[in-house]
Parts: structure tokens; sequence; C-alpha cells
């Protein structure tokens, strides 16, 4: 006999969750894409392939998108509440995700994000969908669509990614596979993503095979390219003319494709201060690194237009080393300064070049560096506003962000001063070539 109630009742699906359930479920997911993405970052200037340093930084931004708006919703879920430290609870989990930081080899890194961590970021994104009430967390579901979106496009880029990779690396290939089934094997230990209660919270020993990570003294480049540290002649011959005409069109595309250096040192920044400075870094840092990306497809996407072919095109090293010959301790200060060194001194000439660029007909040149300015403009604020910020908290006067720049011109400068007459006398002979190459273009 079934007991009938004196209420009203329903069955129960759209109520499946109540309000502080789902706060807590979406504080997962912020920490898991919190996690994933600062490891992602990390391992930026590790990589060569300018299309996946350029493709992991766009990553990193639409992971940050997500987890600033998973991080809002909870705000909002849990209204008045603000606090959003104690993670306890997926404790074992969010280490986990933190742990491919420490992947031993770039296929394994690839292999264990790709394959393992956001399919299941994204399952678990539609397991939520699936179960959470329409119409009470509808400004969920508007974001979360996007995010499993975003996710099945992150992991079709992976796997091209590792198709391309798996014909050149031939020998990490099996012990990157091992570590992937590690994550896989640890990641179900723990309960996975998903949307149940946690199986395990208690921490666990490091992953079989890890290699502590550390921020790369030199940064990978991508063998397709004329390799050199310094990538034109008036970096290290100041007689020689930035020039106008056909070399400024060249000159400035040169620069935006060798904006990877900024790519570099925005992935580690982003990583060593996520956990000193507040949420609001994490989310500039990605958008940084994003825009540089941007700015370095730019030049790349223009010297393919003019079909210059990349073995031509010089890819320089010299401004991420001249942040990391200094030692190793000072990287991270020493990358957010030369970030913010080179946005206030190239920033003034942007708007001119775009005006010239006009005047030739070059539209395309014109559009990427008025984009680009745009961009600057945002950067130097986030430079000056950080360094501020960390000179802070580690105690020291914040109106001295300014001498962290100069430091950083300094460090330039006699880093340049390494260049030998060989090395300019080959870079010289690479630019003519290009030049004339250009011309023949025309
Ligand atoms: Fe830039
Ligand atoms: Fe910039």
């Amino acid at each position: 006999m079934t007991h009938a109630s004196e209420f009203l009742l329903t069955p129960p699906q759209r109520a499946r969750w109540m309000r502080l359930d789902t706060a807590q479920l979406l504080k997962r997911f912020f920490f898991c894409e919190r996690s994933l993405l600062i490891s992602e970052a990390s391992w930026i200037p590790a990589i060569a392939p300018l299309e996946v340093k350029t493709g992991l930084a766009r990553h990193v931004w639409q992971s940050a998108q997500t987890a600033n708006s998973l991080r809002e919703r909870i705000f909002e879920l849990r209204f008045p509440s603000r606090l959003l430290e104690n993670e306890e609870a997926d404790r074992a989990l969010i280490d986990l995700f933190a742990a491919v930081r420490d992947s031993p080899s770039v296929p394994a890194f690839l292999l264990s994000v790709g394959r393992v961590l956001l399919p299941e970021m994204r399952d678990a994104y539609q397991s939520y969908l699936k179960a959470s009430d329409l119409i009470a967390d509808g400004p969920t579901h508007r974001f979360l669509t996007l995010a499993v979106a975003e996710k099945t496009e992150q992991i079709g880029a992976f796997e091209s990614w590792i198709a391309t990779s798996q014909s050149q690396e031939s020998e990490a290939w099996p012990e990157a596979a091992a570590w992937a089934s590690e994550v896989a094997k640890r990641l179900s230990a723990v309960g996975g993503v998903g949307i149940e209660s946690p199986a395990s919270s208690a921490a666990s020993a490091p992953l079989p095979g890890a290699k502590p990570y550390t921020i790369p003294v030199q940064p990978a480049r991508d063998e397709r390219f004329w390799p050199c540290r310094f990538y034109w002649p008036d970096i290290v011959d100041p007689s020689y003319p930035y020039g106008e005409g056909i070399q400024l069109q060249l000159r400035s595309a040169i620069s935006h494709v060798n904006e990877v250096w900024a790519v570099d040192a925005g992935g580690v920044i982003l990583s060593a201060f996520a956990d000193t400075l507040p949420w609001q870094w994490v989310q500039d840092s990605a958008r940084w690194t994003y825009d540089e990306s941007r700015h370095c497809r730019m030049g790349f996407e223009r010297l393919i237009a003019w079909k210059l072919n990349p073995s031509a095109i010089p890819l320089g090293t010299y401004i991420y080393e001249s942040a990391t010959a200094a030692g190793t301790a000072d990287i991270p200060i020493n990358l957010l300064g030369m970030l913010f060194f080179f946005e206030t001194k190239n920033i003034r000439h942007k708007p001119v070049r775009a005006r010239l660029f006009h005047s030739y007909g070059d539209t395309l040149s014109e559009h990427d560096m008025d984009f680009d300015w745009a961009d600057e403009t945002l950067h130097a604020s986030y430079g000056k506003r950080w360094l501020k910020e960390l000179l802070s908290i580690r105690g020291e006067d914040s109106a001295a962000y300014d001498e962290v720049r100069k430091n950083c011109e300094t460090l330039v400068n006699n880093y340049v001063a390494t260049a030998t007459p060989k090395e300019i006398t080959a870079l010289k002979t690479a630019a003519d070539q290009l030049l004339n190459k250009a011309k023949q273009r025309r």
C-alpha cells in the first residue's frame, strides 16, 4: 500500500541538487580548471612547435574564462559568503591535476593532458549539464555548454599535436604512455572529476616517473625556422636601420612572430605567481599570454602570406634568455619585468607604423598593428599593477617597480653585448637574403 502524503509532491529530477550541493560541485570544477591551466601555462616554453605554444596559450585563456565564470557563480550560489578557500574534500583530485606539471617529457605532458585530464573535464561538464536543472541553474548552463565545446576542440588540438610529435620523438613515447596510464589510474582511484562525492581526499604519493618541474632556462624553438639568439641586425647593431617601406613591412612581421618569447614568458609568470597573487592575476596573465600568442601568429601568417619560407625566418631567444641568464631565483620576476619593459618601450611606435602601412596599401599589416596596439595598452597596465603588488607582498617598496624595469633593460643590454662578430655577420646575411626574397614577392 502506498502512503499518500498530505502535501503536493513531484518526481525529484529537477531537485536532484540543492543550491549548496551545486556550489560544491562547481567549486571542484573551478579548482580542477585552475590547476590544469597553471600546468599548461608552465609547459609553454618547453614545447617547440609554434602551433602548440600558441594553441596552449589559447587553451589557458579559455580555461581561465571558464574558471572565472565558475568562481562568480559559486559566489552567487553561496551569497553572501565570498569564501572559496577550502578545497579539502577534493584535495587529492586537484593535486593530481597539478601533478602533470611534473610530467617527465613533452610527450608525457601531451598524453596525460590530451587523453586523460581534458576528456575527464569534458565528461564531467556533460554529466553536470544533464543532471542539473536548466531552470534554477540556467546561468551555469550557458557557460558550461561553451566549456564543453571548448574542451572538445582542445582535445582535437591535442590529438593533432600528439600525431605530429609521434612521427618525430619516438624514444620518449613508451615512457609517456606509461605516465598517462598512471595518471588515468590515479584519477579513477580518487573518484574522477564527475558529479559524485569524492572517492578519496587523502594525499597520495608522487606519481612514479615524475620529474620535478623547473622553469626552462632556454626556450624551445620550432625547428622549421632559422635558429638564432638575436633575430634582426638592429638588435645588435644600432647603426642598422629599422627601415621603411618593404623593409619596415618585413621587420614588423619579424617582430610579431618573435613575440613568441612573450608567450613563453607569460606562461612562466602565470604559473610562478599563481599561488602568491590573487585570482585576478591568473585571469590577467592568461589573457596576456593569449594576446602575445595572437601577435606571434599575426607575424607568422603575414610572412607565410608573402610566401617566405620558415627556414629563412629568424626566430630568436635573446629576451627570454636575458631574463634567465642572471640566476634561477629571479627568473619569474625578470620575465615579468621584461614584458613590462618591452611593452612600454615599443608602444609609442605602433600607431605611427599602422599609419605607414595604411599609406602603403598594406591593409593586413595595418590591421594587425592596430589590434596589437589595443592589446598592448592593456598589457602595460598589467605590468605596472602586478609588479607593484608583488613587491608589496615581498615587503619591498611598491614604488620600486620601475627599478625592476630598469634592471631588465640592463640585463638585455648585457646579454646583447655577448653577440659574437660571427653571429652578427650570419644574422646580417640572413636578413639580407630574406629582404631580397621579399622584394621578389612584390
Ligand atoms: Fe605583443
Ligand atoms: Fe604585450
